[in-house]
């Protein structure tokens, strides 16, 4: 049998889960070595997976150093640290799947993806709504030229009282609110649906008004691992976010984001609007086209909504399909990097009241 791929995991937290669990159910793959600067959490994932005590670590450059057979990592840490995580498993030599948001800001996106081409290593990006069933769907008619010419787009990510707290509000850790935790993944599905068009400039504001809002009781959509006292915590991010994105092609893109809106209830909704049809993912994929001279709704037979069951399991198996070099990337440094870009443009803009320009 063929030798298996040597993962290491770096931030065991929430969202390592997915990922864990993808490896676990991958046949190509050995859950290596776990790393996380909370000990406990990082003992907790290996017991669970099988990991000796000797290959659990609170510190990557230490595991690095110990192990240099890992070929292979997963960063799952707060955002502030996939940067340094994510460079340092370069510079080791080790290829690496990068959770989203790719960084902070452009400016360290742009040191990991030279990183990554300095070591001649991978380095994907974990835009997990890429591998979903429903953007296979849409991307399938959009390649088939089904719209014509896509001019404008909406993504919406709402959530009526959904700040996870913990790290998620905290700037210094996260780097923003709903726009880059969620905002990233609207923007990247669009981007990437209508074939990852340039950014040319970002018109954005942001609001800071309601805050983790401890005293209204509702539901939750996430809570972190970390938020355990919500009277307590630092919340310095924006709670909403709304942006128009215009591309080198002529597309505009509407974007608004939130964790706590007064509306009715969450939305995510996705709309494209083409020359020739457009399309609504909220949540089952609809057409509007005009049939044998009539305005015409088109409705799916099979189930078209995001299904979550297997959607990391598709991101895991494509990126050891990357390693394995069976498959090329479908989300590389360079859209983490153009991602950073336009994210970093809508915080300027709303900062300073106007248009910003993106190179
Ligand atoms: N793709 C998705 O849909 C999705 C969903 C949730 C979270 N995420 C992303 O996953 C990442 C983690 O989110 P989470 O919800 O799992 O958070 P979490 O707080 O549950 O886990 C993060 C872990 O990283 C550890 N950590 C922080 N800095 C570290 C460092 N320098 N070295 C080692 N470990 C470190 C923390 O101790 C913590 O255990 C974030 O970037 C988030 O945006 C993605």
């Amino acid at each position: 049998m063929d030798k298996k791929i040597k993962i290491a995991v770096i931030g065991c937290g929430g969202i390592s889960n997915c990922h864990l669990g993808g490896y676990s159910r991958n046949p190509s793959v050995e859950i290596y070595a776990m790393c996380d600067i909370n000990r406990a959490r990082a003992e907790e994932k290996a017991a669970k997976y099988g990991v000796p005590p000797e290959r659990v670590f609170d510190d990557k450059d230490k595991m690095f150093a110990a192990l240099p057979e890992v070929d292979a990592v997963s960063v799952c840490t707060w955002n502030n640290a996939h940067a340094e995580c994510t460079i340092a498993a370069l510079n080791a030599g080790k290829d690496v799947l990068c959770e989203k948001p790719m960084a902070m800001n452009a400016a360290e996106a742009e040191a990991m993806k030279a990183a990554a081409e300095k070591s001649g290593r991978l380095l994907m990006i974990g835009f997990v709504r890429r591998h979903g069933n429903d953007a296979k769907v849409v991307k399938d008619f959009i390649d088939n030229g089904y719209f014509g010419s896509i001019y404008y787009a909406k993504a919406q990510y709402l959530r009526r009282n959904g700040n996870p707290g913990g790290w998620f509000g905290d700037k210094s850790r996260s780097g923003g609110g709903p726009l880059i935790d969620l905002g990233v993944h609207v923007i990247d599905l669009v981007r990437y649906l209508v074939g990852n068009p340039k950014p040319v400039s970002a018109y954005g504001a942001t609001y800071r008004k309601l805050g983790n809002r401890p005293d209204v009781k509702g539901s939750m959509a996430y809570v972190s691992a970390d938020a355990k006292d919500k009277d307590q915590e630092v919340c310095d991010v924006e709670d909403l976010a709304s942006a128009l994105i215009r591309f080198d092609n002529g597309m505009t893109l509407s974007v608004e984001a939130s964790f706590s809106l007064n509306l009715k209830s969450d939305v995510g909704n996705i709309e494209i609007f083409g020359d020739k049809a457009g399309a609504k993912m909220d949540p089952e994929l609809h057409l509007f086209t005009n049939l044998n001279g009539y305005m015409a709704n088109v409705d799916f037979a099979d189930r078209t909504s995001l299904s979550f069951d297997g959607l990391f399991d598709k991101e895991i198996n494509h990126y050891v399909d990357c390693l394995l070099g069976k498959a090329q990337c479908i989300a590389p440094a360079e859209d983490g990097v153009t991602l950073m870009k336009i994210l970093d443009a809508i915080y300027k803009s709303a900062a300073t009241g106007h248009e910003v320009l993106i190179g």
